[in-house]
């Protein structure tokens, strides 16, 4: 059904389609019984027992039946996986009461168990359990933080945080808003972003077009005064079923000389603070010229050491991530490594897009037409998988690691979980797989 209306919004330009595609959704999702209807049909199915964990036809078997007759490719060759690996590492085996089962390889660091940052459970824990019985063991421990399911949506999508209450009816377990800028800024001139159907992938240069920290951080306080309205309202999102959770992705501005991008990445930090989860440093768009060279030892050093301090006084209390390209080069790799390690940095996420145009089917003409930007989709899924599994390995899985890169399907999501990611983004497999790609996807890892 998607592939039809694909076929027909590919006819249009994909920035306009991605306005209006989204701005739709808004209109759906503010009648009540259209957005449950949304709901029902794209947040990830979550089996609710009758009897409490721990008892042996109760939801913890339940969980373990529902895990191994997941029947997609990537819901069988996980819970092989996982069970291959979880007894190679002793400890990777999580059960409750006798029904033992398998974990996802997310709680799995190449053989060895999770760091202790990183929790996967079979069933809700707290108020949740009491409440609501089992879940698939979709949510994850992450940073301090509860997510409800391991599924987010990247940098980029929604810049301007205002579709998220659409996109946690679509089931997302968090969103990363921006990139947000100091200032507002428009970004490249249109056309910006193109479809590569025959690579299924896209080209963008959108150029961080964004309304600026404060407009952002306007719209986002009003989404947690509705959330807090609303929790005290039906008991849910606070202190009950884990609510979505919201990365602030940050940039420096256009004009800003990199010398001074530290003031820019300080004062979004700052303006943010009381309103996101998270936030992601991201110095790896190939689209603001100069950006890229931030992520040099030095430089990358002076940012984020000055966030950590600038934390440290607000309270400590927002895990620091970085974003980086899938086009560095192995040294470069090394030193994101060793500085993560030095400083204790909370997080990585790989990767943002990539400048190659290697191995692209789309006609070099075509490629020349459109120029430059950021490739990103199925071109991009491999080298992503290769970075995330080289981090694991290289900080020991002492830093977890947000995948990005050509994550379409569960057995996509499930190469990234095996190579080591805590959680997984999507974005350009939102494009070409349409509002169910949460709900699939977590049907089959
Ligand atoms: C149109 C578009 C805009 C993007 N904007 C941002 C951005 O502002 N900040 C950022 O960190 N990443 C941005 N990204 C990168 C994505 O967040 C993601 O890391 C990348 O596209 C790889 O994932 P994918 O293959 O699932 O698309 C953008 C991607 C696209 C396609």
């Amino acid at each position: 059904m998607y592939k039809i209306l694909r076929t027909i919004l590919f006819f249009f330009p994909a920035e306009e389609v991605h306005h209006f595609s989204m701005k739709g959704l808004r209109i759906i999702c503010s009648w009540s019984p259209l957005r449950k209807l949304v709901e029902w049909s794209c947040k990830p199915e979550v089996h609710f027992g009758k009897d409490e964990p721990g008892s042996g036809n109760g939801p913890a078997g339940s969980a373990a039946v529902d895990w191994a007759a997941a029947g997609s490719a990537g819901g069988g060759a996980a819970a092989g996986t996982a069970t291959k690996m979880g007894s190679d590492a002793g400890t990777a085996r999580s059960g409750s009461g006798s029904a033992e089962r398998a974990v996802p390889a997310a709680a799995i660091w190449n053989g060895a168990a999770a760091p202790e940052n990183v929790a996967v459970s079979g069933a809700p824990s707290g108020a949740a359990a009491g409440r609501t019985g089992v879940s698939r063991g979709l949510d994850r421990e992450l940073f301090g933080l509860s997510f409800c399911n391991p599924v987010g949506l990247g940098a980029g999508f929604d810049k301007n945080a205002l579709y998220l209450r659409e996109l946690e009816a679509l089931g997302f377990g968090f969103v990363e808003i921006g990139t947000v800028t100091p200032k507002p800024q428009a970004g490249n001139e249109q056309p910006r972003l193109f479809r590569l159907p025959q690579d299924q992938g896209l080209i963008n240069r959108m150029g961080f077009n964004n309304e600026g920290m404060e407009a952002i951080a306007a719209r986002l306080k009003a989404w947690q005064q509705r959330n807090v309205r609303s929790a005290e309202k039906t008991g849910e999102g606070v202190g009950g079923r884990p609510r979505m959770i919201i990365g602030g992705n940050i940039g420096k501005n256009k004009v800003t000389p990199n010398e001074e991008a530290w003031k820019d990445y300080e004062l979004c930090f700052r303006a943010l603070y009381d309103v996101v989860d998270y936030f992601v440093v991201n110095v790896s768009s190939p689209n603001t010229p100069g950006l890229r060279e931030l992520q040099e030892k030095d430089a990358l050093r002076k940012i984020l050491t000055h966030l950590q301090t600038i934390n440290r006084e607000l309270g400590g209390k927002r895990p620091l991530l970085l974003k980086i390209a899938p086009d560095l080069n192995q040294q470069q790799l090394d030193d994101v490594v060793s500085l993560a390690l030095e400083i204790k940095l909370d997080g990585l996420v790989a990767t943002n897009t990539t400048i190659s145009r290697a191995g692209l089917v789309t006609p070099a003409s075509r490629l020349e037409a459109i120029g430059a930007g950021g490739v990103s989709g199925a071109p991009v899924r491999q080298r992503a998988t290769e970075v995330v599994s080289y981090l694991v390995q290289q900080t020991g899985g002492h830093i977890p690691v947000i995948a990005s890169g050509g994550i379409f399907t569960a057995a996509d999501a499930r190469e990234k979980l095996d190579a080591g990611a805590s959680l997984v983004q999507v974005w350009t497999g939102f494009i070409y797989e349409g509002p169910f790609i949460v709900r699939r996807i977590c049907g089959g890892i």
